[in-house]
């Protein structure tokens, strides 16, 4: 696991999903097998490996990569580094035979993306991208909804991605510095538009074409270690997307914005027959029958509470960490050989996306979205 003292290595990666897997016995294989991941922590600087090895029980770990690829022992490469830094190390891996199992973007560029597949596919190793919101409860509920016909024909769907992340001035910033640098691989674009990728088409259908505007709304912020530094990436970006079955999807996504709403992340839903707003955990829904009849008058308050004609969906089954789900699916494909459809060509297309984006925003113009193979 290499990247793995990380924000989302240490916390989502390794605490989240493979101790977790690790503390309940491994995973039940189809041959009655318990499958038990026994992981190499892979970084730059041993003491912070000594650490996070020892607060878990003394896992194994190693600063140095090249003598883990070549250990037969280590049948699985992750990759959880800072982006720019992750092409290199996953050829590293492939030229190793190992299966691939990565943060995304899996690199900076759509071609970079594109030739990572296909030199995977070349190899005929296995390959695998985060793509965690997929199993987020509030996305699980939001889809038992479309699947059961709830919304009728859906028209229209708003994304309201972030919050606030302080400059560092007066508070320290809660994400790390390179998030704020293009030439680091940071910018909101490439960090969030992967996501809303798989998101939109998962859920919704097929993006045919996008137009986008991002900002660099705060120029200076101080990094980690106290120092100012030039934002060179966006912090903000605001996207339209037209799908091929005629939804329209908007996504805002910012860490230049307070939250004044349900959850960090928030989608509305908005069909002929019901409306339902997801967030990470809940979605809460309005049928026809529940839609109240506004008139507008600024004159007088509001004689109808809106957030009153909203239904909470229940909780129906436990939900694990989107992470875990994700991890467990990935050990049961390269152990049993199960479908794992999140391999580098969905990797690559979460890339596309941003570049896409990217260029909207530069052009000033709708940009359409090529067919990747
Ligand atoms: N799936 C998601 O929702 C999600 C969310 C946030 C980030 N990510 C992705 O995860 C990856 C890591 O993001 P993070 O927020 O954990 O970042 P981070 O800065 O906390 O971690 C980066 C890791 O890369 C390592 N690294 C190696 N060489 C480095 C160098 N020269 N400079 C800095 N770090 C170096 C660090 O030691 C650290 O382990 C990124 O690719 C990011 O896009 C995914």
């Amino acid at each position: 696991m290499n990247g793995v003292t990380g924000r989302m290595g240490t916390n989502q990666h390794l605490e989240r999903s493979i101790v977790e897997i690790r503390n309940q016995g491994g995973i039940v294989l189809k041959s009655g097998d318990r499958l038990i991941p026994d992981p190499l922590l892979v970084g730059r600087d041993t003491k912070k490996l000594e650490s996070l090895s020892a607060r878990f029980g003394g896992l194994r770990y190693s600063t140095d990569l090249d003598a883990a690829l070549s250990d037969p022992y280590n049948e699985i490469y992750f990759d959880s580094q800072l982006t720019s830094l992750r092409p290199a190390s996953v050829r590293k891996a492939i030229a190793a035979k190992k299966s691939i199992y990565c943060e995304k973007p899996t690199a900076t560029s759509t071609a970079e993306a594109l030739a990572l597949y296909h030199e995977a596919k070349a190899s005929k190793i296995r390959n695998g991208v985060v793509q965690d919101k997929l199993w987020l409860p509030g996305l699980l509920k939001l889809k038992y909804l479309i699947d059961t016909g709830f919304f009728g024909r859906i028209l229209s769907v708003r994304g309201e991605f972030g919050y606030w992340v302080f400059d560092g001035f007066a508070q320290a910033a809660q994400r790390p510095s390179w998030n704020y640098r293009k030439e680091d691989g940071g910018g909101i674009i490439l960090d969030m538009f992967c996501h809303w990728r798989y998101v939109i088409e998962s859920l919704f259908g097929d993006i045919k074409a996008l137009s986008v505007i991002g900002a660099t709304h705060i120029p200076e912020r101080v990094g980690e270690k106290g120092t100012i530094y030039t934002c060179t990436a966006e912090d903000a970006a605001y996207g339209t997307f037209e799908l091929h079955n005629g939804i329209i999807c908007q996504f805002n996504s910012s860490w230049c914005v307070r939250v004044r709403r349900d959850d960090l992340f928030v989608m509305q839903v908005d069909g002929t027959n019901g409306s339902a707003i997801a967030g990470l955990r809940e979605c809460w829904i309005q049928s026809d029958a529940m839609t109240p009849k506004p008139l507008w008058n600024p004159d007088i308050d509001s004689v109808i509470n809106h957030f009153e004609m909203w239904a909470k969906m229940p909780t129906r089954d436990p939900f694990e960490n989107a992470f875990k789900v994700q991890w467990e699916k990935f050990l049961r494909h390269i152990a049993q050989g199960d479908p794992f459809p999140w391999d580098f060509l969905a990797g690559a297309k979460g890339v596309q996306l941003a570049e896409l984006a990217m260029q909207s925003w530069r052009e000033r113009r709708w940009v359409d979205v090529p067919r990747l193979e």
